[in-house]
């Protein structure tokens, strides 16, 4: 081994790159590797670098960016293909060829130039990479194949264009284009596989509409470092700050946006100072097909699957939703689905002006490809056109309170929808920016090998057959090796994410040999220990973990993945033999079961484990991550950390246990503990996110009351067996007062003093009643959850005296809305009226707001409904 290791060490030293580093240029013959980090070009002014730079686990890309840490990548050579971590190079070769070659030696890229007289490659102050010869001649440069940003003065041209990235973090090619198409016209371009379609100019105007010509056939767009960027086909735009020399980029975005960021200096945050959508939504195939895109400045965008359909990629909106349902040709067995202002643009089969509703329902009804259709209603003084779109295809879709058009779902007639009242569908209310995706850990299997096999021709070439016949039996020697280095690999994958494998005997003796017990839990007990680097873990021991090895990794590094403040960090694993050990932080307050039966908690702190609580396991429920239902949550399972500051335990631990996928039928055992379970696990009910949510809900009462769900019910002094009892009591309690705050009064901790605030107890309550509803369509998603409890404003059911104002032509008064109260002012021909009314609040939104429909007759006959979001205003009777 001692000879192996010097060949190897030999080897590395002749192979190392003769490049000088932190230069400007990059000389012919010579080559940068990816790992020397300090291996890298810089520009003449320093304010770009070109290197390799990670873009993920062990992948790698050779690009340009901004010379800081971190810095904006501004151009790819490799998007679409990262290399490997190791030995990966980018190569000048002396026939001018410019290439990028992965560890294995495969070829990732390469210019494909050639040239008799030498080559030089610079990186230029304005970000441009060129490959120059001795003469001058530009062979090859950066700007001519930009991936998804232009950096000022480089143009945009008919041979270039820019092709947004997948995500925020995965930087492969997406779907959305920048380029210049054959009429001269610069436009955006949302170009999935399936689905293609223009979107900016804006698809129903013409180009001369849009205020582009068609007659310019130079095709070439520019910025300048002021900030005016204008093309050739008349298309420009000043930046926010026109005027001054600034660094700037314009990107095209993941999420199909054009927008131009400024700044100063290195290390300054970027500002964006133009972009192209105001309105996120107008961006085609942002949700994907079957799904409604909705957007408020506060909340930003919201993607949903319309009633009926469900999201195909959990991890990733692109996808789109797919209906639950199968719809028959056949006329009589179809009905539809009314949802307010939503407008599908494209795929229509036909367009039907001045058609009647009936008119419409029986065209999409005569076609089998009809999957709905749209119904608009434009208004031209007191005459009203309506218009109808039947549609083979729900595209580009989007919702807002202020599109005069309704979209008519069609369903089978016999199929019901989970919640008919609802717009939306809850169960996938959250939006997913970006769509966080992470790389995997990259292996690559033949990594040593091919190593080996450079070094091996390196040798072969310089001694000859002797040493040849040497370095074969050192071969044999590493193959074998290798082999059993597989684990190490891994190992080192992992430790570059901070989650390690640890050692049966290192945690033995982090535990001084499992003797600090402090906890049992579902499926093992957890020690206190110490870790070498001195940190303290809480290390559960797995009692019941059939699993093989491979399965148990899979499931652990998911979990290990997982990471939210409201979430248990998991520091590592053991698998050894037949020894599973999870290691986790450890929580120095212990569980909210502990901490609520010793009374230690004050109100405040109450609600704030409440909603943190709510956040890590919406985090887990809704966050773009897998699916990651958790099964058993309960006071035991919530650990609170130095400032009392919830953390959900126990999470992903059902699968470990191998108990079973939810809808397995294999599986017998029932999950969770009783008294939190929620009944479908009974009743045979297919298993959602709807079982944490109850959970939690039972879970919010004991906070409230103190009391655990095996509360002995008073009234008859028996221990119900399906521990329905606290939620029994509550109810009754509740049912049985006449407001809000005699019922908190009667059921809250009584061992506890001190000052509660009797407005968010009233939503803890009426949020744990939803919680534990029986139905569990009717339960929120814990994403809900957690905005209800933000929402502080309008308890649910609370009374709201709502002043609005209706200004509409005289035609809009008629019996109807006079009989309302109100007072009414006459301007000419139009009336303002104003009505006070008095509204109940059924659903609380985002920031205290709640949903109110406003009936406005714009015609004898013919009114627009439509909803709106009141903003929070205090005056309200409880
Ligand atoms: C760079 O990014 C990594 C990972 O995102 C982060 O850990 C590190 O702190 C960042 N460095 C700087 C200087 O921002
Ligand atoms: C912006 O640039 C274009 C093309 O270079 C030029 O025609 C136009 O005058 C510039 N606009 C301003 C305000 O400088
Ligand atoms: C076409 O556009 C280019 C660049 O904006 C401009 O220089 C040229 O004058 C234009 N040609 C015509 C015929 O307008
Ligand atoms: C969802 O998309 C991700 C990333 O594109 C992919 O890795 C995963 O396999 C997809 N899942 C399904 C169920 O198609
Ligand atoms: C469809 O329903 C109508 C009225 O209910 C009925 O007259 C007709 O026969 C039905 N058609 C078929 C094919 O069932
Ligand atoms: C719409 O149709 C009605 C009757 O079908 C007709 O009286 C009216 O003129 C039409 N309106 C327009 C704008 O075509
Ligand atoms: C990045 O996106 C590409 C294209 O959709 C996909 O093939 C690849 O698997 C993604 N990478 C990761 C790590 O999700």
């Amino acid at each position: 081994m001692g000879t192996l290791f010097i060949f190897y060490v030999l080897s590395i030293v002749i192979s190392s790159p003769i490049s000088s580093s932190n230069s400007h240029t990059l000389k012919e013959g010579s080559s940068l590797s990816v790992a020397k980090p300090n291996n890298f070009l810089t520009s003449p002014n320093r304010i770009f670098s070109a290197g390799f730079y990670p873009i993920g686990v062990n992948a790698y890309c050779f690009a340009i960016r901004f010379n800081e840490p971190n810095g904006t990548i501004v151009w790819m050579a490799n998007r679409d293909q990262p290399v490997n971590g190791k030995g990966s190079t980018l190569s000048l070769l002396k026939t001018g060829n410019f290439v990028l070659t992965d560890a294995g030696l495969i070829t990732v890229w390469a210019t494909g130039t050639v040239s008799q007289s030498p080559t030089r490659l610079y990186l230029f102050d304005n970000g441009n990479l060129v490959l120059l010869t001795s003469e001058g001649v530009v062979l090859w440069q950066s700007f001519d194949s930009p991936t998804d940003t232009l950096l000022t003065e480089q143009p945009l041209t008919r041979y270039s264009k820019l092709v947004s990235s997948r995500s925020e973090t995965n930087f492969s090619s997406g779907f959305y284009k920048l380029f210049f198409d054959n009429d001269n016209v610069l436009r955006l371009i949302y170009d999935s596989i399936v689905l293609s379609s223009v979107y900016w100019p804006a698809p129903w105007l013409v180009s001369w509409d849009a205020g582009r010509s068609t007659y310019n056939n130079t095709k070439t767009a520019v910025l300048d470092s002021l900030g005016n960027f204008s093309s050739s086909d008349d298309f420009t735009f000043m930046s926010a700050d026109y005027g001054t020399v600034m660094q700037r980029i314009l990107r095209l975005e993941c999420d199909g946006n054009v927008r131009l960021y400024s700044r100063k200096n290195l290390g300054e945050n970027w500002v964006v100072t133009w972009e192209a959508f105001n309105d996120p939504c107008s961006i085609h195939g942002i949700c994907g097909a079957n799904s409604l895109c909705s957007y408020t400045p506060n909340s930003g965008r919201k993607c949903s699957c319309v009633p009926g359909h469900k999201m195909k990629n959990q991890t990733d909106w692109f996808y789109g939703c797919e209906p639950e349902f199968t719809l028959s040709c056949h006329k009589n067995e179809s009905r539809f689905f009314k949802i307010l202002n939503a407008d599908f643009y494209g795929y229509d089969s036909g367009f039907y002006p001045n058609h009647t509703f009936n008119a419409c329902q029986d065209l999409c009804l005569q076609s089998c490809n009809c999957v709905g259709f749209q119904y608009s209603y434009l208004q031209s003084g007191t005459k009203v056109n309506f218009n109808c779109y039947p549609k083979t295809l729900l595209v580009n879709g989007l919702q807002k309170p202020n599109f005069f058009g309704d979209m008519y779902l069609r369903l089978p007639k016999s199929y019901l929808l989970t919640s008919e009242k609802n717009t939306l569908d809850e169960e996938f209310g959250l939006n997913c920016p970006g769509q966080v995706t992470k790389y995997l850990d990259r292996m690559y299997k033949k990594k040593n090998a091919n190593q080996l096999v450079r070094f091996m021709l390196w040798f072969a070439g310089a001694v000859g057959a002797l040493e040849v016949i040497c370095i074969i039996l050192i071969w044999h020697l590493l193959i074998r090796n290798q082999r059993n280095s597989d684990a190490n690999t891994r190992d080192y994958n992992l430790a570059t994410t901070g989650f390690r494998r640890f050692s049966f005997s290192e945690l033995k003796k982090a535990t001084l040999g499992f003797s600090q017990e402090i906890g049992k839990g579902a499926g093992g007990v957890v020690y206190k220990g110490v870790l070498s680097d001195s940190r303290v873990a809480a290390i559960k021991r797995l009692s019941e973990a059939y699993q093989g090895e491979a399965e148990f990794l899979a499931e652990v590094n998911t979990i290990g993945r997982v990471n939210h403040m409201n979430l248990i960090e998991m520091w590592g694993y053991c698998a050894e033999g037949k020894h599973r050990l999870l290691v986790y932080e450890y929580m120095e307050h212990g569980s909210l079961k502990e901490n609520l039966s010793s009374k230690v908690l004050n109100w405040n702190k109450r609600f704030k484990i409440a909603l943190g609580t709510a956040k890590g396991l919406a985090y887990l429920h809704e966050e773009c991550l897998e699916w990651v239902l958790h099964c058993d949550v309960k006071p035991q399972n919530i650990l609170l950390g130095a400032d009392y500051q919830p953390k959900v335990a126990d999470f992903g631990l059902s699968k470990l246990l191998k108990r079973g996928e939810p809808r397995d039928p294999s599986f017998s055992r029932i999950r969770g503990t009783r008294g939190y379970m929620a009944p479908e696990w009974v009743t045979n009910q297919s298993i959602t996110s709807k079982v944490d949510v109850y959970s939690y809900g039972v879970v919010l009462l004991e906070i409230l009351t103190g009391k655990s769900p095996w509360h002995v019910n008073e009234a008859n002094g028996e221990e119900e067996t399906q521990s329905r009892g606290l939620i029994t009591w509550v109810k009754e309690n509740v049912n049985g007062s006449k407001d809000m705050l005699g019922c908190l009064e009667q059921i809250m901790d009584q061992s506890l003093e001190g000052e509660s605030d009797a407005e968010k107890m009233g939503i803890l309550l009426q949020v744990a009643l939803k919680c534990v509803e029986e139905d569990k369509g009717a339960r929120p998603t814990m994403g809900q959850v957690v905005e209800m409890l933000q929402a502080t404003g309008f308890p649910l059911g609370c009374r709201l005296h709502v002043l609005y104002e209706l200004v509409g032509d005289s035609a809009a008064v008629d019996n109807n809305t006079a009989a309302r109260k109100g007072t009414y002012v006459s301007r000419g021909d139009t009336v303002k009226m104003t009505v006070v009314e008095e509204v109940v609040v059924e659903e609380v939104g985002e920031a205290g707001k709640i949903a109110l429909t406003l009936v406005v007759w714009i015609g004898p006959d013919v009114k627009k409904e439509s909803r709106w979001w009141w903003r929070k205003r205090r005056k309200y009777d409880s």
